[in-house]
């Protein structure tokens, strides 16, 4: 009963106890854990599975996957949405750069993670805003994400031509200086990112659910990821995020997720709440005696 109740429906219906067995058996067979993403988000994705494979149900899922390793890349792929653009939300651009580039600018080097990269645009969308406020060269980007494919696609910074006509408007609404053309060369049916933004990045598989801090960050970017997470996942993310923030570091998150109703609030304050830039507070509040 306490299964179904966590998640707001009345009853332990079949259908998520097999969605709770089939997360139990992914993450014991090869290590993922989705078991705290958001129930309603996940039955949608294996619903949308079944229909295409024509398996019979969710069990008949999760013999598939516990006998065939192959299906794996497939199902991290259908249980975590991998959209993003470069520049996306481009009023969140101008934010970090009249707010936040400012204040790292005062610092002899930055460390930025991006976590949940996607396939890079984002971070790739970092490096032209530091390239352009001339804080690049001091710069490592920490790229990450729990999907293997998605840092390997991140790693080449290559993005089909038809995606390039969004990202440049998108750049050109953050006010951008430069021509959006500089940063890529064009082949074949691909935009190339030029490796001068790349070499400043660093790329390498990182779970969320699982992992560790990731070390003493002046900003941490992760946009669009805790949405599909419950809240106990949110919260330890954000807890983990809390930790590898030096006093004085910036965490972002996406438009539709806030840091209010967590646990890790008072740690940080709001810098442009409306742009989810928030900041870690260089003296943290006194614990509340028991
Ligand atoms: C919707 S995309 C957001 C991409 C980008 N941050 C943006 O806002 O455009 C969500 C990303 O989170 C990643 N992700 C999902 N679960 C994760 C986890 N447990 N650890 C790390 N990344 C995760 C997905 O692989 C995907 O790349």
């Amino acid at each position: 009963m306490a299964l179904a109740m966590t998640h707001g429906t009345h009853l332990p219906q079949p259908e998520i106890i097999e969605l709770r067995l089939l997360l139990e058996a992914i993450y014991q067979a090869y290590g993922y854990d989705f078991r705290n993403y958001s129930l309603a988000h996940l039955k949608r994705r294996v619903e949308q599975r079944l229909a295409l494979s024509g398996f019979a149900s969710i069990s008949h899922l999760q013999h598939e996957i516990l006998h065939n390793p192959e299906l794996l890349p497939v199902i991290l792929q259908d249980l975590s949405i991998n959209v993003s653009e470069m520049f996306r939300d481009p009023s969140f651009y101008q934010a970090l750069r009249a707010e936040v580039l400012p204040i790292l600018e005062t610092y002899p080097s930055i460390r930025i993670w991006h976590a949940g990269c996607a396939a890079g645009q984002e971070a790739y969308s970092m490096a032209i805003l530091l390239h352009e406020a001339e804080l690049l060269e001091r710069s490592t980007l920490f790229v990450t994400d729990f999907n293997p494919r998605l840092v390997a696609l991140a790693q080449e910074g290559r993005y089909p031509l038809s995606a390039i006509k969004k990202y440049t408007a998108n750049y050109q609404a953050t006010g951008g200086s430069n021509s959006f053309a500089e940063y890529y060369t064009v082949r074949g049916n691909h935009a190339e990112m030029a490796a001068f933004l790349r070499d400043r990045m660093v790329f390498s598989e990182h779970n969320l659910a699982t992992d560790g801090v990731f070390g003493e960050m002046h900003l941490v970017v992760c946009r669009n990821v805790l949405i599909y997470f419950d809240a106990q996942l949110q919260n330890r993310v954000l807890g983990l995020f809390a930790e590898s923030l030096c006093p004085g570091g910036f965490l972002c998150l996406g438009s539709k997720e806030t840091l209010r109703f967590s646990k890790h609030a008072p740690i940080f304050e709001a810098v442009v709440e409306r742009e989810r830039i928030y900041r870690k507070r260089r003296h943290q509040p006194l614990e509340e005696s028991p």
